[in-house]
């Protein structure tokens, strides 16, 4: 199977955040922030696999700063791993307050993805190119998660 680079997959997600988004002291809900990142690097794993892709598991994710209602918020994400029918994508995620310029970094987490048949049963990916020397690091530590994963 012919292999990807990072830069072959990789999305820029971006939306100004709304009143729906909001809990009771005009910040955005932690889940919809979930939401928006399960989109963007659910995108990531399909351009990858252009096959259907399953969300397996979302590691351990912190709020760094809030984001407010107005605020443009851009998900980045990038494969950082490809196992037999797994994908690791990392996503950053930064606020920015449309009036001031100001950027605010809000969270950055790491979700596997499986390459599903039309069953639901796992099915091989293609291999992750990787290019740059942070890519390679990138690709280490993501090792490094998936054999926590693995002994949890
Ligand atoms: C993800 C899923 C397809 C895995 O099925 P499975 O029968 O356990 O598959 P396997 O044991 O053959 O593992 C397949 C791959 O998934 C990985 N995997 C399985 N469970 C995982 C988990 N919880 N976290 C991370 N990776 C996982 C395995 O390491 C393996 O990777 P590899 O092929 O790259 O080595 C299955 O558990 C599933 O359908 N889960 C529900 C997904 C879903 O509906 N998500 C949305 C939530 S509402």
């Amino acid at each position: 199977m012919e292999g990807k680079t990072v830069a072959q997959t990789r999305v820029v997600m971006a939306r100004s955040m709304q009143p729906t988004d909001a809990n009771g002291y005009g910040n955005v809900h932690g889940g919809a922030i979930m939401r928006f990142v399960d989109e963007a690097a659910g995108a990531v794993a399909i351009r990858h696999a252009r096959a259907r892709a399953v969300t397996a598991s979302l590691d351990h994710m912190s709020f760094e700063a809030p984001a407010h209602i107005g605020d443009l918020v851009t998900v980045t994400a990038y494969m950082t791993y490809t196992g037999r029918t797994s994908m690791e994508v990392t996503c950053e995620v930064t606020a920015e307050n449309f009036l001031t310029g100001e950027e605010r970094r809000i969270s950055r987490c790491h979700l596997v993805y499986v390459a599903t048949d039309e069953r639901g049963n796992p099915i091989p990916v293609p291999p992750l190119i990787l290019e740059t020397e942070e890519e390679r690091a990138r690709w280490r530590a993501a090792e490094e998660r998936r054999a926590r994963r693995v002994s949890l």
